[in-house]
């Protein structure tokens, strides 16, 4: 058998990339005030910023977009799309919305509000926000080896028990509005969550009385590490994986954005009757009518189609690899990276990349602008300028860890693109003693690293 794993498609449409200079970056990133979201897509060369919504949709995929029934209410689409949504999730009521967040505002908006609290393993930074916004509070549980990045723990997405039977007793469990489980444990470092932690908080979630709910958006990848890294699932198919796990929740939130191949989509899913109705309630006056929410006809077809796909073995199997062909090859040269790879993306330490570069002075930015001036390469800092706060006195409290995320869209770059970035790697390895960061010249109140502006502490 061949050693190559090939990409189990050919490609039928090509979209140009536009090639720029060194100097030209320079300039753009300056006119963008160093924020690589306030980029143009056409001055990036390869876009790891995110996995979500960019994947390219199959052949089969925009054969459904021309299928789509655009009927108010009641259309074959949203049949079709429901059916197979319900088959694999095993809920009773899906509400399609336009995207992950709405399903999260929907859902914690019900849920939260002032002295409640919501527990994770590491809220998303919307997910967050949207609890907070309610007046509820977010507490991250991530399993103590997260911290280890060199460790091969293969779940290190798993939800720190311990923690979370503190916080209940702390709290009670009728102040506690949810337990989510985020699969994989994206902020967390993209690390999958095992079915033996997932079935332990369901157990404990229920002697509780406490809603565990999944974000679900990266289930089918993180399936395929229960299969591969989890003892008895060896013989399971990915979708019977992905099916258990949703069976230990009460309901579940998805960006259909990532493992439902779409470029816009998300679900809220629900087996209480009373919490359905109320949130469709919500849903038609916010997103639109309960048969179609935030969506139209074609977009249920596609993901119809696109969440029976990702689950397919050669489509996950050429998947995972690729994501960790390039982890390991950047760890393989000394690139500080979260160990072992996750599914969507590779996660780099940038504490460590740039040491010398004070935490406030935001190191994962630096890493994220020089990424993008030497090769024109988007990322995205997962740090302290995405979960920095600030105390009483104006200080930053830094987040956990400060990372930067190379997030791989799905089907989207071949190999000879993944190896121009770990040259750009290659480049900037040559220059790690960089002494200053960036300091934040604008800010909004929530979710600052979309919008905030920075400027240079030195010359870049
Ligand atoms: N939950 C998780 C774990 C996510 O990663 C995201 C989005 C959402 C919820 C919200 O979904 O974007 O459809 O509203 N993550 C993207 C990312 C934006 O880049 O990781 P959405």
């Amino acid at each position: 058998m061949q050693k190559t794993i090939i990409e189990p498609f050919r490609i039928k449409m090509v979209e140009p990339i536009s090639m720029t200079t060194t100097s030209q970056r320079r300039k753009f990133l300056e006119d963008a005030h160093y924020n690589p979201f306030l980029l143009h897509s056409d001055q990036v060369i390869i876009d790891l910023l995110t996995d979500s919504g960019t994947s390219a949709m199959s052949a089969n995929q925009w054969g459904g977009i021309m299928r789509g029934d655009e009927s108010y209410a009641g259309a074959k689409s949203w049949e079709r799309f429901n059916s197979v949504i319900s088959h694999i999730t095993g809920f009773k009521h899906i509400l399609p919305t336009h995207q992950g967040r709405a399903a999260e505002r929907i859902l914690y908006t019900h849920l939260g509000g002032k002295g409640k609290i919501f527990i994770s393993n590491t809220h998303f930074d919307t997910t967050r926000a949207n609890i907070e916004y309610t007046g509820a509070k977010a507490f991250d549980c991530p399993h103590p080896e997260s911290d280890n990045h060199d460790s091969d723990y293969p779940f290190k997405g798993d939800i720190d028990m311990e923690t979370v039977k503190e916080l209940v007793d702390e709290w009670g469990s009728e102040n506690v509005s949810a337990i989510i489980l985020t699969v994989t444990n994206n902020s967390g470092g993209g690390q999958p969550v095992s079915m033996h932690n997932a079935r332990e908080l369901s157990a404990f979630c229920r002697e509780k009385g406490i809603y565990m709910v999944l974000d679900c958006c990266r289930i089918a990848e993180n399936s395929y590490f229960i299969k591969h890294k989890e003892p008895g699932f060896e013989k399971k198919t990915y979708k019977q994986i992905a099916s258990e796990m949703f069976s230990l929740a009460d309901a579940a939130v998805m960006s259909a954005k990532k493992d439902a191949l779409v470029n816009m989509g998300g679900f809220l899913a629900v087996n209480d009757e009373t919490l359905a109705r109320e949130c469709t309630n919500v849903l038609i006056i916010s997103e639109g009518y309960a048969t179609y929410g935030g969506l139209s006809g074609r977009d249920m077809e596609a993901i119809a189609i696109g969440f029976e796909e990702v689950f397919r073995e050669d489509y996950l199997h050429y998947r995972i690899k690729s994501t960790t062909y390039v982890g390991e090859k950047l760890n393989e040269m000394g690139v500080p990276v979260l160990m072992p790879i996750g599914g969507h993306a590779v996660y780099v330490d940038a504490k460590k990349f740039y040491p010398v570069i004070p935490v406030d002075q935001y190191p994962g930015q630096r890493l994220a602008c020089d990424l993008y001036i030497a090769g024109g390469i988007r990322s995205c800092e997962i740090g302290s300028v995405m979960f920095g706060k600030y105390d009483k006195k104006g200080k930053l409290i830094p987040a956990r860890q400060e990372l930067v995320r190379l997030a791989i869209p799905r089907r989207v770059y071949t190999q000879s693109h993944m190896d121009y970035v770990i040259e750009t790697f290659e480049m900037l390895m040559e220059h790690r003693n960089k002494q200053f960061g960036f300091k934040i010249t604008y800010e909004p109140p929530f979710l600052r690293h979309f919008t905030a502006h920075f400027s240079p502490c030195g010359n870049c």
